[in-house]
């Protein structure tokens, strides 16, 4: 079993609902959307290497790419068109009273 490596990445609030933002933590760069719960998935599109945060448009639990308009699920990272079984990368969240934390383990 993989132990869990939570790490703080912003303070809270830093995300206002409905939004996404992008950060580098470790190397990784990753999406989190404050948009009916925190969600965190990789942000780099399998399609070609958009940013689905902080520009994506989010419409329920759907984030649009803003460079070609490939959809995912913010809440299980799965691709929407296109390709089937393709899937971001998803991070678990945390939020603590001094802050947001992943698991980016
Ligand atoms: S890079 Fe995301 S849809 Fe093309």
């Amino acid at each position: 079993m993989n132990e869990l490596v939570w790490k703080k990445v912003a303070e809270k609030g830093t995300i206002q609902i409905g939004k996404s933002k992008e950060f580098e933590i470790e190397g990784k760069k990753i999406a989190i959307f404050n948009q009916d719960g925190y969600h965190a998935l990789d942000s780099v599109c399998v399609h070609q290497d958009g940013s689905i945060a902080p520009e994506g448009k989010i419409e329920g639990d759907v984030v649009e790419c803003p460079l070609h308009f490939w959809h995912y699920n913010i809440k299980t990272g799965e691709l929407m068109d296109y390709l089937k079984g393709v899937k971001l990368k998803k991070y678990e969240v945390d939020i603590r009273d001094d802050g947001i934390y992943l698991d980016v383990d």
